[in-house]
């Protein structure tokens, strides 16, 4: 009976993880700009819109403001970590930066 308990354990401990996403320890320099810090910390995921370089994102129309990005970096999801370590300025510019750098659908 020893055995399904542990990998019960270990099943659960995994999804958890899961559930509750992540979160990055990435702390942008003190002078980084919006596109130092995108690339530092987000180019990891997301990638340049094949044939479109230098764009990141498509999004629908309601998603096309500063706040949606904001909410996203410091909440994430259940698939992108957030990142605690971005706030203030440093949040504005990545966000600007990310803005800047995507189209809607
Ligand atoms: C570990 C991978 C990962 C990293 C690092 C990451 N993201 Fe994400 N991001 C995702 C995934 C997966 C999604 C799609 C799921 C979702 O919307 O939650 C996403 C979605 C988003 C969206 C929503 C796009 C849409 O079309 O609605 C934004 C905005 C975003 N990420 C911004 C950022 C920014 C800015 C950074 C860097 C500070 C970043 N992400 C870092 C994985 C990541």
């Amino acid at each position: 009976m020893k055995k399904p308990l542990f990998l019960m354990l270990i099943s659960t401990i995994t999804l958890s993880t899961f559930i509750s996403g992540c979160s990055r320890d990435y702390t942008p320099a003190v002078n980084a700009t919006g596109e130092e810090i995108f690339k530092g910390a987000c180019m990891e995921c997301h990638e340049v819109v094949e044939g479109k370089s230098n764009v990141y994102y498509e999004l629908d129309e309601e998603n096309k403001n500063i706040d949606f990005f904001s909410k996203k970096i410091s909440s994430g999801s259940l698939l992108m970590p957030k990142f605690p370590n971005i706030t203030t300025d440093k949040l504005t510019a990545v966000s600007q930066y990310a803005l800047d750098h995507s189209i809607k659908k």
